[in-house]
């Protein structure tokens, strides 16, 4: 089957195992090489074999990375980078230049506010948070003529607060900016923001998409061909790229993304379930639940609802802390999105970087990102730490 037909006919599966790559001319290898290669032999000066000249340009391994994630999310093109970081400041510094504003979650993950806060302002770009479940708030955040982009997380980090990516779009086109949908949390598989108006989507590849916690990316995707002229001009002139190694961890995680998605989905429905009736637990936080402000929204955007879940103790920080250091099948640590259940303490970690900002997130919160190990022993590794 052509690359064309799997974008267009293929089951999202099948995709996650063979967009991007066919088996190789010369050996009919499935499994796309390694190139561990810098430079590539040129038939003649300006005589490139398929397009190859120097690999922070373009990459085959990288290629097929780019033409898998890009299918996974029905855009158009891919582009791999060596962190979600490195993908975001490159997308900033490609559409947008100095004076423009930006549009950002008030519970952004605290590297991306420190992005916008930090850097990208030094550089001369206007933010301001507005919560993405607020379409009024949102559009009244919007400067028509000066925002160049509405950037949104659904669900947030670690909030996990829901945006109807639909209505967004809505709002950020009547402005004349585009969308961009961070789409982390979810993944492809259970969110696709291209087929709901976003303009753009931006990845942490090191979480569900690489899936094994061994490896850090970035990815954008988008539709439209003149968007993806200037991604193209600035990755290869800022240079973040992913290395062919790391590109080949990534794409090895995403042929098994589905199977783990919903696995995910599982676990943490169990845990939920757990959470809501223990009585040191005081709220908790997803969006499958029915009492979640975003459930609707949730349900019709997202095929689940994931593998993240944040909870409040009912004891206040201290208790909030030794649950996050008692726990011995969830570990302590940052990140997520791993087949391992990770539990961190946002407001000291994660999100340090916004303590005493308006998106300082509460000290009695609980992170979970819940793995794929067997559901009972997460249950009753989380019943002995909250006792
Ligand atoms: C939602 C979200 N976006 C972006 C990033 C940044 O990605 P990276 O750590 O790969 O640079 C993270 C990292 O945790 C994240 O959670």
């Amino acid at each position: 089957m052509s690359e064309q037909q799997h974008r267009n006919k293929s089951g999202f599966e099948t995709r996650a195992i063979h967009a991007g790559y066919e088996p190789d001319a010369a050996t009919g290898a499935v499994i796309p090489p390694i190139y561990a290669t810098s430079t590539y032999k040129q038939d003649g000066v300006g005589g490139l074999r398929g397009g190859y000249e120097y690999s922070r340009s373009a990459n085959p391994t990288r290629t097929a990375l780019e033409g898998n994630i890009a299918a996974l999310e029905e855009g158009e093109r891919g582009f791999a980078f060596a962190s979600g970081l490195a993908a975001e400041d490159t997308l900033v510094r490609a559409l947008c230049k100095p004076g423009d504003h930006v549009v950002i979650p008030d519970d952004a993950y605290g590297g991306t506010f420190r992005l916008f806060d930090k850097v990208e302002k030094v550089w001369g770009l206007e933010h301001s948070p507005a919560p993405v479940s607020d379409l009024e708030k949102v559009a009244a955040a919007v400067r028509p003529g000066e925002t160049r982009l509405v950037w949104v997380e659904t669900p947030t980090n670690p909030l996990l607060n829901i945006g109807d990516i639909e209505a967004l779009a809505a709002i950020a086109h009547d402005a004349g900016a585009l969308l961009v949908v961070d789409n982390t949390f979810a993944s492809p598989y259970l969110q696709q923001p291209l087929t709901l108006g976003a303009d753009v989507v931006v990845h942490s590849t090191t979480k569900y998409c690489g899936g094994h916690s061994d490896v850090v990316g970035g990815a954008i995707v988008v539709k439209d061909l003149d968007l993806a002229e200037k991604v193209t001009f600035h990755q290869n002139a800022m240079g973040a790229v992913a290395g062919p190694f790391d590109s080949w961890l990534t794409l090895r995680g995403l042929k098994t993304l589905a199977l783990r998605m919903d696995r995910h989905c599982d676990n943490a429905e169990r845990v939920v379930d757990f959470l809501t009736s223990h009585p040191k637990v005081g709220e908790v936080i997803y969006p499958g639940l029915e009492t979640h402000p975003g459930h609707e929204v949730a349900q019709r955007q997202m095929k689940r609802y994931g593998g993240m879940v944040s909870f409040r103790v009912t004891g206040g920080e201290q208790h909030a802390l030794q649950v996050c250091e008692r726990t011995e099948v969830f570990t302590l640590g940052e990140s997520l999105g791993g087949v391992e259940s990770l539990i961190e303490h946002p407001g000291r970690m994660t999100h340090a970087s916004v303590a005493g900002t308006d998106l300082e997130v509460p000290a009695d919160l609980v992170r979970l990102s819940v793995g794929i190990e067997t559901a009972e022993d997460l249950v009753a590794d989380l019943e002995r730490a909250l006792d």
